[in-house]
This record gives C-alpha cells, structure tokens and sequence, in this order.
C-alpha cells in the first residue's frame, strides 16, 4: 500500500487523538500498559486501513469508532477461536506419540481482517506489565497458568516453576520482577470454590486485572450430577455480577463506598476440554465422565448465563474446540492436552484482552 504526506498526517492525527483520550480515562497506572498497547494496537491498525479512503479527520473519526466498536469487537471476539492445526508425526515410527504440533488462526478473510497475533514474549509482557492475574480453578487451570507463565518466563525459569505449580492440590504465587506482574494459581476444584474467592476478594476490595477461571472435571468425577454443576455456576455468575464493582450490563465504573473507584477486572471462563473416554486412565473416570455427561455439563454451563454467549460476564476460552481441533494426537490421558493447545487458548485470550483493553474507550 502506497503512503502519501497526507495520509500520514491522517494516521499521526488519528493517533494522537485517540491514545490520549483513551489514557485520560483510565484509572490505574498499573493498568497502562495492559491498556495503552490495545488502544495502539488497533487504532494503527484500523487507522493504517482506512487512511486512504477518507477524506477529512472527521470522516475518519466517525468511521474508525464505529468499526472498532461494531466490527472489531463483536465479529473478531467471535472469531478469535478460528484456529487451524498442524499435527504431525515428528519421525517415520507412525507408533511414535511424538508428534509435532502448531496452530495458527484460520486464513479466512474475516479473521485475516481481524489481525489477530500470536504475541512474542516481549509483546506479553508489556501487555501484561504491572498486572495482577490470578487463574483459579482445576487441573486445566493450572495448565493455563503453565502456559501463560511459558510465554512471559525466560525458559530457564520454567523448570523449577513446574516444580512448584504442579504439587498437587496446592495455590501458587509467583511475582515476574521484570514486569511486574504478579500471577495467582489458586486451586478451586469446584465452582463453589470460585464463588468462596469471588466473595473474598470482594472482602478484600482488591481485584485481579485479569481473572481466568474454570471447573468442571473435578466435579463431574465427584459429583457426577449435571443439575448441582448448574446450581454452582448460578451462584457464581450472581456472585460475579452483583459482587464485582462493575456489572458487565452497565460495562461502566461505578464507585465503591467507602473505597477508590475500582475497575472491573477482564473475566475469562476455562470450557470443558474434549473427553475422550477410552483413554481415560482410571476405571472410575471411563465409567463416570461419559459423552452423555459431557453434553449435560455443557448444557449447565450455557443454561447458567455465566458466558458473553448468553450476556453474562466472563468470555469463554473454548478448550473443547481447540482440543477437539488437535485431535486424538494431542493428548494422552484424554482429558490433559499437549501444552499446544493451552498455549492456543492463551493467544486468544492475549488478542481478547487488546479488543477489550480499546473497548473501554
Ligand atoms: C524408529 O524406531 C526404531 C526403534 O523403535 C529406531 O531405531 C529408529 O531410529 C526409529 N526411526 C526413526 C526415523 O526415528
Ligand atoms: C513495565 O513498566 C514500567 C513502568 O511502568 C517500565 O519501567 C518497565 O520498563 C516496563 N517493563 C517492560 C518489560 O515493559
Ligand atoms: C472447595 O469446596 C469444597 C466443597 O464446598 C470444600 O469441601 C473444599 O474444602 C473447597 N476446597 C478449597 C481448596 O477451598
Ligand atoms: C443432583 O443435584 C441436585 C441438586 O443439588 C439434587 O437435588 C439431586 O438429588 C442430585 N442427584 C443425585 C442423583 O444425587
């Protein structure tokens, strides 16, 4: 695409307008970064592709709010799960179980248009500086928080983080001095867990930057029983909604007696992975955690109104689909996946959190 003198001084405009206007609005300092990268993020982007079509600033303006508000939002959210996999047998041994595996979003051109990354580690970083993430949940949580600190983490670091995540049935902090964040796995196996941390952090009147939550499998192996999942998800969507400073309804900052005004943290639900029961490796799972119950959960879930998909409050990273996407090859206890596959789900949580950050202009 050709540039010239005056579609430049469109684009600069067009930054120079937004960035400040969207900082002016925020709270938090801590929050900059997770905030201003969006707002950069897209106005270039939306700015670099509609420069040359407009002819005043104001034209301009109208357009670009209006995209970014109807068009990047909704339709790109929507599409953030379009992802196409790669899985291949590393050597000739067709027994082999390694397999190399890679993803990327679909080349289709509504989700070409949306531009969504794969973030570099620095990307993440500056996204993620100064925040505070906390991941609660069950063993896919812990294997989101893995894959979260994988990305921000040199690789020597890694090892020993393993080490510390993975005593089992235990929470785990971790502060990254580089960026200052600071990430939470808290274990919550059941949804009655999360809601008991939703309260407390409520409590407490501090909140997460960004809360990724998830349980199920836990429950479906002690439970066993789709109607009491779906009576835990109510409580914790009303905990979510009328606990938290800011409903997803009014989508605004609304003061806290007796305290700052608070900001809503970005809200993220871990889905189901894919269950596939031949593989599953006790006898008490391939019994209890069939395909029947499965759908039941889901139907829970949906019934709940926790999801964006039926106007509740946290988007959903959808571990069945991608899982279900990688396949068979994936996984080798049918319900843990290749670390891939979580890495996916933190990509599309990444690119979730650059729409959203600019949604709060
Ligand atoms: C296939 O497996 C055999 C032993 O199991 C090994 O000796 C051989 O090197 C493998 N082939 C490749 C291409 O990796
Ligand atoms: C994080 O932000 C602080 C200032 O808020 C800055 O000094 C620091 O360089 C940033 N770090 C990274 C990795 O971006
Ligand atoms: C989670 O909730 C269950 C049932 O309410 C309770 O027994 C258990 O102690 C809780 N676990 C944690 C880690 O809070
Ligand atoms: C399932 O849970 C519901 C609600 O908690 C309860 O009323 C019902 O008795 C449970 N069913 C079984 C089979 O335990």
């Amino acid at each position: 695409m050709m540039f010239g003198a005056v579609q430049l001084g469109l684009l600069a405009a067009c930054v120079v307008l937004f960035v400040p206007m969207g900082m002016a609005g925020w709270h938090l300092s801590r929050n900059k970064m997770l905030f201003f990268s969006g707002a950069l993020f897209i106005t270039l982007a939306v700015g670099v592709h509609l420069t040359p079509y407009f002819p005043s600033i104001s034209d301009l303006a109208t357009s670009v709010s209006n995209i970014v508000v109807f068009d990047s939002r909704d339709s790109c959210v929507s599409r953030l799960h379009d992802v196409v996999w790669d899985v291949k047998p590393l050597n000739a041994n067709s027994s082999s179980l390694n397999y190399a595996k890679s993803w990327r979003w679909s080349s289709s051109r509504p989700v070409v248009a949306c531009e969504f990354q794969k973030l570099a580690p620095s990307d993440a970083s500056d996204l993620l500086n100064g925040s505070w993430v906390v991941v609660a949940g069950d063993s896919q949580a812990r294997l989101i928080a893995l894959e979260l600190l994988n990305l921000v983490l040199e690789p020597g670091r890694m090892e020993s983080v393993k080490a510390d995540l993975f005593k089992r049935h235990s929470d785990y902090q971790i502060v990254v001095d580089e960026i200052g964040m600071k990430l939470d796995f808290i274990w919550a196996p059941y949804a009655t867990n999360l809601t008991d941390l939703i309260i407390s952090f409520k409590r407490k009147r501090n909140y997460p930057d960004v809360l990724v939550m998830g349980s199920g499998l836990w429950h479906m192996l002690h439970f066993t029983n789709a109607s009491n999942y779906g009576i835990s998800l109510r409580q914790l969507r009303s905990s979510v909604v009328s606990l938290l400073p800011i409903s997803p309804e009014l989508g605004e900052d609304v003061p806290v007696t007796g305290s700052v005004s608070v900001r809503s943290p970005h809200l993220f639900w871990i889905g189901i992975p894919t269950l596939i029961n031949s593989m599953l490796n006790t006898e008490e799972k391939r019994e209890k955690m069939t395909d029947t119950l499965r759908v039941a959960y889901d139907t829970a879930l949906r019934r709940s109104k926790l999801l964006r998909q039926s106007n509740g409050p946290l988007l959903l990273l959808d571990v069945q689909s991608l899982s279900w996407n990688c396949g068979v090859r994936c996984t080798e206890d049918g319900m843990h996946y290749d670390g891939a596959v979580y890495e996916a789900a933190i990509h599309i949580m990444l690119n979730a959190l650059l729409i959203e950050s600019h949604q709060k202009l």
